[in-house]
């Protein structure tokens, strides 16, 4: 067995989880500023009230019965606060948490020393949960199930095992793309919480919030502009946040306010509703290559260089729920907005989406 990547922190400290990562690059978008910007408290976790009700009524029963907290599953775009809330609740429940990404793990070995130093109710961390491997997700079934982990201690048919048990511990997975993960993983999870793209009122708070953090001055204006063009999305909304704060302080004495966003975001090729680049390549390809629909999603992740199944998870509702697109029987079809958005022409009328009747 390898030395355990984990290592004990001497007493509870409720306050300061301990956050063990294995390796930097594990998270590829999190800098130390992102992570200064996460809220600290369930309480000033921003919108998503559903979800965050419902958490806050499971971990007060769990903490009541003195029981670690069900596994909980979070899915949803990236962005969206799925790693925050994982390290609240542990925050909450006044545990550690332990950090790991799913495709990091090549075998049960990687796990064992984590697992077997867990703390009763401690937090487990899987990012990108979909990509656990096929024997780490049997190795992880009757630790999630019975507490108990089976360990080879040799290879080959005869393989000796020996069973250990391990705290009683929550597992929390964190996925963009819940079709992925498989059923039998999914079902040990007691609670499922998909987070939605946030409205621009919502990231509003988000904003001042973090402007506040950084001690940028920022008007309602500017507020609104930079809320309205972060694709629902806490993450953009905090980059765009610091990328107009830079411009603001090379060229407007460092206060932001609406026209200062408005060039900021214009010199870095935000989109006037915060679309991205893969966003505007589906949209232009569907209007371009395809008339404009109907048109398959296998079709469109060919034509852009992307996996179906992340266009359809992660790209896809956002572009839906703007009206920028239409799912129907027969494929994805541009929306007039769509045409409007990129300056087409619009189709002639028969060729709209509603009639896709044959
Ligand atoms: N509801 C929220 N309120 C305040 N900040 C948020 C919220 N959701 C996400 N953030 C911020 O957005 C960034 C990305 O969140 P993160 O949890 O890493 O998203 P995900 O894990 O879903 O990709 C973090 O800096 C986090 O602080
Ligand atoms: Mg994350």
């Amino acid at each position: 067995m390898t030395a355990p990547a984990s290592t004990r922190v001497a007493g509870r400290a409720p306050d300061t989880p301990r956050h063990e990562i294995t390796t930097p690059d594990e998270l590829p978008e999190e800098g130390p500023v992102e992570l200064s910007l996460r809220p600290q408290r369930l309480a000033e976790f921003i919108g998503q009230p559903k979800v965050k009700e419902t958490l806050r009524i499971y971990i007060e029963a769990a903490l009541v019965r003195r029981e670690p907290l069900d596994h909980v599953l979070f899915f949803g775009p990236p962005g969206l606060g799925k790693t925050t809330l994982a390290e609240l609740i542990a925050r909450e429940v006044g545990v550690n948490i332990h950090t790991k990404s799913g495709p990091s793990l090549e075998k049960p070995g990687d796990l064992v020393g984590t697992l077997t130093n867990l703390r009763a109710g401690d937090v487990l961390f899987i990012d990108e949960i979909h990509r656990l491997r096929p024997v780490i997700e049997e190795f992880l079934y009757p630790a999630m199930e019975d507490f108990k982990i089976e360990i080879r201690l040799s290879d080959g048919p005869k393989a000796q095992t020996i069973t250990m048990p391990v705290e009683r511990f929550t597992l929390v997975g964190a996925t963009t793309r819940l079709g992925m993960l498989t059923p039998p993983l999914r079902a040990r999870f007691g609670i499922e919480a998909r987070l939605n793209y946030y409205p621009a009122s919502d990231l509003e708070t988000i904003v001042r919030r973090t402007a506040d953090v950084l001690k940028v001055t920022i008007d309602a204006a500017g507020t609104a502009e930079i809320a309205r063009r972060a694709r629902g999305t806490p993450r953009v909304a905090n980059r765009l946040l610091r990328r107009v704060r830079d411009f603001a302080q090379v060229r407007a004495d460092g206060v932001i306010t609406e026209a200062v966003a408005q060039s900021a975001l214009q010199m870095l090729d935000v989109d006037q509703l915060g679309l991205d680049d893969m966003d505007a390549r589906i949209l232009r390809t569907i209007i371009d290559k395809f008339e404009g629909g109907p048109v398959g999603i296998g079709t469109i992740a060919a034509a852009v260089g992307e996996d179906a199944g992340t266009l359809e998870e992660v790209y896809e509702p956002f572009l839906v729920q703007n009206g920028f697109l239409h799912r129907t029987p027969r494929g994805r079809v541009a929306t007039m907005a769509a045409y409007r958005h990129f300056g087409y022409e619009p189709p002639a009328p028969t060729a709209q989406p509603e009639l896709f009747g044959d």
